[in-house]
């Protein structure tokens, strides 16, 4: 199907589901300045996010080589590979950060992501973890997710901007979620390493992203820290779907679903942990002997 084709359908499906939307990504406020509506997401296909023959090379050298992948609504999918594999990459592709020499890359079955930057991609509804966390340690727990919201709705009502009641809401929900509650006051730059990366997933859960990357959200983390993130992304699935890239195997052990292995810029193996994990082929080049 050609571009123009796909487009025309996202018009149409925008208007049909604008018209009858129901939405539970949060309220239309929530929404307001995303450069689609949210409910014009069409999952009607069962997938969130899909790529087809993407290619990326950088210099000549091809980091991302004829990538296929698609995530369903809801899922959690684990993302595993060697160093250079281009696990990185492939999120730079979805976040716009990286545009790829050829392919597809669709977020619902409508919308083309290589049509739109990186801030829009963020606004459209695709959230991203980087590894460090960039939280702002001068601020409490409370306004740093009150900063999320602000922040989302561009700079300048952000100096008159008072929370509703609904946004109240879902930032305590948020805290309950990331597991904060009791350190609501606290300066963000007194939290451990652990709880500064579930504060800023918080921040991007404020933003209410329907599809989440995260890159290495454990590493450094300690065996507690690990356990509670497992819980924090169990309890987010289903709600949002999650892209999650890591090299620890008992964490993806327990939150995994389906794992995609990634090697030389494609798709080596994908299926259970245990599945992958028997792999000839992966074990050669990732698990090791
Ligand atoms: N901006 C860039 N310029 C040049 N080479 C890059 C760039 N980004 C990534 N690469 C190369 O692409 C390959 C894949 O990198 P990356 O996606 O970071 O792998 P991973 O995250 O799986 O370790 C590596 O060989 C890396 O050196
Ligand atoms: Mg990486």
């Amino acid at each position: 199907m050609t571009p123009d084709l796909f487009e025309e359908g996202a018009q149409r499906l925008a208007s049909q589901h604008t018209q009858s939307s129901d939405m539970n990504s949060g309220d239309r406020s929530a929404s307001y300045g995303r450069v689609h509506q949210p409910g014009s997401l069409d999952l009607t296909h069962g997938r969130i996010l899909y790529l087809e023959d993407v290619n990326v090379s950088f210099d000549g050298f091809k980091a991302i080589n004829n990538l296929s992948l698609d995530i369903a609504p809801g899922e959690l999918r684990c993302i595993i590979g060697p160093n250079g594999a281009g696990k990185t990459t492939l999120m730079d592709i979805i976040t716009g950060k990286t545009k790829p020499d050829s392919g597809q890359v669709f977020f619902g079955s409508t919308i083309d992501l290589l049509r739109y930057n990186e801030p829009q991609i963020a606004q459209l509804g695709i959230g991203r973890k980087f590894q460090k966390p960039t939280v702002f340690e001068n601020l409490s727990v409370f306004e740093n997710l009150e900063l999320a919201l602000k922040t989302h709705k561009g700079v300048w009502p952000s100096m008159f901007f008072k929370l509703t009641g609904q946004q109240r809401d879902r930032l305590l929900e948020v805290l309950e979620t990331i597991h904060l509650k009791n350190s609501v006051k606290d300066l963000a730059g007194q939290l451990s390493h652990g709880q500064k990366q579930w504060l800023e997933i918080g921040m991007l859960l404020m933003q209410d992203p329907q599809l989440l990357l995260l890159d290495e959200p454990v590493a450094g983390m300690t065996d507690f820290e690990t356990e509670g993130t497992a819980e924090l992304f169990i309890s987010l699935k289903g709600k949002h779907s999650l892209m999650v890239v890591e090299h620890d195997m008992h964490f993806i052990e327990r939150i995994g679903d389906i794992v995609t292995v990634l090697c030389d810029g494609s798709v080596l193996a994908q299926g259970s942990l245990a599945q992958v994990q028997a792999d000839e082929r992966v074990i050669e080049v990732y698990l090791g002997r």
